[in-house]
This record gives structure tokens, C-alpha cells and sequence, in this order.
């Protein structure tokens, strides 16, 4: 088991397209920093430690550069910049092999050819000895003399066969591992004879057989129906903490982030924006991005005007803030802030300056909740709400919002970032 710290971590590509790489006519806008010089950044000044045996997610859209840092881990991409360090050991320039690392990808690059039983003993042959950490290098390569009688015994009945004492503790290792993703009924088959759900857990019964130092999974479930991917999402928690092996999991879906880490590392555009427990992140989101991105439905944001001490005012409504926000308002008089307010944190309410009219769209009646998403009246601003299921509201009505002022967030228009009450 060990630490996984990413010290100022830069990877750029150079871009394939050629266009990207010329020079920008001279009445163009300035380039955006992805064309600078040919080179696409992808991750920009990554700093993270995850610590030893814990669960980090990292999310964030499409495209944000999740699977390029775990590849960089992994050691299938090369840094351009910083370090990454797996214990006490500087990896920048270790080959893959050489790292102890079980990756898990979001295809599961089975080899098609090889049986389950194959497929996983396949990482565990190559070290030779699960436990090969423990052991002196040289003695992880079978002996000539074993391979020779292996290959000499091997068409003799099962009982007469060489088998090196390493075959016999991959093998152990493989039913236990199997029995425990409930696939030790399915080692003879081919991949291709497996279903979706079935492949993914070969996938990860792979990695996990090896017992890395660290696991890396990229978005593990996502072939998986809802209910599987349910099943597989508490079954992966419950074997990292009984395995206590550093994992650092990636996903989009804010959900399994939510219900899986110990930590969420949230990224955008090649950066980390926030990193922390998840209700941290729920609660105290450091900018509009993190606020936006964790929680469903996301957060409703409304530019209001700032009125000190600590007056809240739009053309629809007005809030007098919690005595605690006075002190950070001082600076914001007369000034435009983005409110934000989860959906969660409205309810209904009469007809008050301090309330929300809203004109309803849509309704969504799932039983446990009602979601309702409508307009604020005169305005362009969509606010959506989660209220109570007796609520019955139909489209085309008009409803009172109150807000539960101890939950609202104020966000800076230009730099995004939330202010603190
Ligand atoms: N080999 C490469 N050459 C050039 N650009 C690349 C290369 N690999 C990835 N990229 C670009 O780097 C960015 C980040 O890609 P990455 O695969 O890390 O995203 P991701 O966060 O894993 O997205 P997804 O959720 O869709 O899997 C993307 O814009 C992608 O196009
Ligand atoms: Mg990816």
C-alpha cells in the first residue's frame, strides 16, 4: 500500500490536427492556451496526494483530462511536467511493469483469446509470484529446470503434472478472487461468451488478483445496467476497504462519486478545482463550477443585487440575509452576485416579497419526490425545485418559493468563486 502525491503534474499532446498548430491570422482573437505552440494542454499544474489506502474519486465533464492522469500513473503517457510519486518512489520514468499498479479500464481490454481463468491469472505470471514484493528480484523467474518439466509433464494426467509451487498460489488466488466477484463459475469460458457485466468484473477480479499497491479504475461501471452497477459500485467500496488499497476511481457520474470516495477531487479543463469529503463539496463548493457540477439536479443560480448590510434584491424578490454574511458584503454594495440555491433548499411558500414566484413547466412526480422546474415570473431565470410529493402543481400555475436562507451560496460574476459568510 502506498501514497499516490502529484507534485505540479503538466501533460500537453502535440496536436494532431496541423491547423491548430499554424500561426493565427493577424486580425484573429488571441489564441485560446490550447493552441499555444502546437501543443494541446490537457492537464495544467496538478497537485494532489492521495494518502495510503484511500478511496479518491476523481470527476469531472468529458474531455477534462481524467483518464490522461490515470494513464500517467499507470505509466501509458509520459509527463511533460512535475512528478508523480507512488510511496517513496519517484515513477515519472519507471516503465508500467514496474510501477505495481492494477489499472482497470473503462473498456475492459480482456486478451479475447484467453480464458477467464487466463485473464487473470495473466498480470499475476508475469510478476511470477503474487507476492513478488516481499521477494529478492531474482528469484522471481521460474527456474529453467521448472519449465522444462512443465513442458515435459504436460501431457501426463493432471496428477502427474509439473506444477511449480507459483502456478499453485496463482491459483488459489484466482478462486479466492473469483468466489469473491462471483465469477468462479464462469473461468473456462472466453471473454466473448461473457455479457457486459460479467467482462467488467473479470476486469476488476484482474487487478484486484494482482494486489497492487494501488488500484486505478476508469469509469468501471459504465457498461453496466442500473441495477448491476448499483451492486458493483457497493461491492467495489466494501473490497477497497477490506483490501485497504489506495484507489483512485474515475467517474462522471456525480452519484458513484458521491457514494463511493472518501475524497472527490472535482476537475474542469485540465485543472482540480476542489478537493474534499464529498458533503464538503455539497456544502461548501469553493466556485460556481464544483456548485454546478455536484448535486442533482444542479444548483440555481440568480444574479441579484447587493444591498449592505446584507440585502439580497431582485426584480421578484428580496432577502435579508443571516447576520453572518454582513462582514463579507461590506465590499459588494450595489454590486451584482450570483445567488445560488439548490433545488433541495426551496419550498413551497405564500405569496411574500421575500419568496419566489415561479410559473411551472415541467413536473416530475418520481413518488418519493416532485421535481419541478419553472420560470421566475418576467424574468429569463429557470429555477428548478425539489418539493414535497402531496404538493400537487400543475404546468402553466404559478407558485411562492421560499428559500432557506442558511443554505445559500454567493458566487462573483467574474471570477466564479463563492464567498464565505
Ligand atoms: N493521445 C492524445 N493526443 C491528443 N490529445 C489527446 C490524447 N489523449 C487525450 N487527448 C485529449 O485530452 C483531453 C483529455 O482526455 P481524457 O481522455 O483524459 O478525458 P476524460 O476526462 O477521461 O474524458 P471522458 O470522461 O470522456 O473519458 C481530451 O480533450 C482529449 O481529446
Ligand atoms: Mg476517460
Amino acid at each position: 500500500m502506498a501514497k499516490v502525491v502529484f507534485e505540479d503534474v503538466y501533460k500537453s499532446f502535440l496536436a494532431r490536427d496541423r491547423a491548430a498548430a499554424k500561426p493565427l491570422p493577424k486580425n484573429a482573437p488571441p489564441p485560446g492556451r490550447k493552441a499555444e505552440s502546437g501543443r494541446v494542454s490537457v492537464l495544467r499544474r496538478i497537485n494532489l496526494t492521495v494518502e495510503d489506502g484511500e478511496f479518491m474519486v476523481l470527476v469531472g465533464p468529458s474531455g477534462c483530462g481524467k483518464s490522461t492522469l490515470l494513464r500517467l500513473v499507470a505509466g501509458l503517457e509520459e509527463l511533460t511536467g512535475g512528478s508523480i510519486r507512488v510511496g517513496d518512489r519517484l515513477v515519472n520514468n519507471l516503465p508500467p511493469k514496474a510501477r505495481d499498479i492494477a489499472m482497470v479500464f473503462q473498456s475492459y481490454a480482456l486478451y479475447p483469446h484467453l480464458t477467464v481463468y487466463d485473464n487473470l491469472a495473466f498480470g499475476l505470471r508475469r510478476m511470477n509470484r503474487p507476492d513478488h514484493r516481499d521477494l529478492d528480484p531474482s528469484s522471481r523467474l521460474p527456474s529453467w529446470a521448472d519449465r522444462w518439466l512443465v513442458s515435459a509433464t504436460r501431457s501426463l494426467p493432471k496428477a502427474l503434472r509439473h506444477r511449480p509451487e507459483q502456478e499453485l498460489e496463482i491459483r488459489e488466488r484466482i478462486f479466492s478472487v473469483a468466489q469473491m466477484l462471483q465469477i468462479d463459475g464462469l473461468l473456462r469460458r472466453l471473454p466473448k461468451e461473457l455479457s457486459g457485466g460479467q467482462k467488467q468484473r473479470v476486469a476488476l477480479g484482474r487487478a484486484i488478483a494482482r494486489n497492487p499497491q494501488v488500484f486505478l479504475m476508469d469509469e468501471p461501471l459504465s457498461n453496466l445496467d442500473a441495477k448491476l452497477r448499483a451492486e458493483t459500485r457497493a461491492q467495489i467500496v466494501s473490497l477497497q476497504q477490506r483490501l485497504g488499497i489506495t484507489t483512485i476511481y474515475v467517474t462522471h457520474d456525480q452519484i458513484e462519486a458521491m457514494t463511493m470516495g472518501q475524497r472527490i477531487a472535482v476537475m474542469a479543463d485540465g485543472q482540480i478545482q476542489q478537493v474534499g469529503p464529498p458533503l464538503e463539496l455539497y456544502d461548501r463548493p469553493v466556485n460556481r463550477f464544483v456548485a454546478e457540477f455536484i448535486g442533482s439536479p444542479p444548483m440555481n443560480f440568480i444574479p441579484v443585487e447587493i444591498k449592505t448590510p446584507r440585502s439580497v434584491i431582485h426584480e421578484q424578490f428580496r432577502l435579508t440575509l443571516p447576520e453572518e454574511w454582513a462582514t463579507t458584503l461590506e465590499d459588494y454594495d450595489g454590486k451584482t452576485l450570483w445567488l445560488g440555491i439548490r433545488p433541495e433548499h426551496l419550498q413551497f411558500g405564500p405569496p411574500a416579497t421575500k419568496n419566489l414566484p415561479v410559473r411551472i413547466g415541467q413536473v416530475e412526480a418520481i413518488g418519493s419526490e416532485t421535481f419541478v422546474a419553472g420560470k421566475l415570473l418576467d424574468s429569463d431565470e429557470i429555477v428548478q425545485a425539489r418539493i414535497e410529493p402531496e404538493n400537487r402543481v400543475k404546468p402553466g400555475e404559478v407558485m411562492w418559493l421560499s428559500i432557506r436562507l442558511e443554505k445559500i451560496h454567493l458566487f462573483q460574476p467574474d471570477t466564479r468563486l463563492a464567498l464565505r459568510g
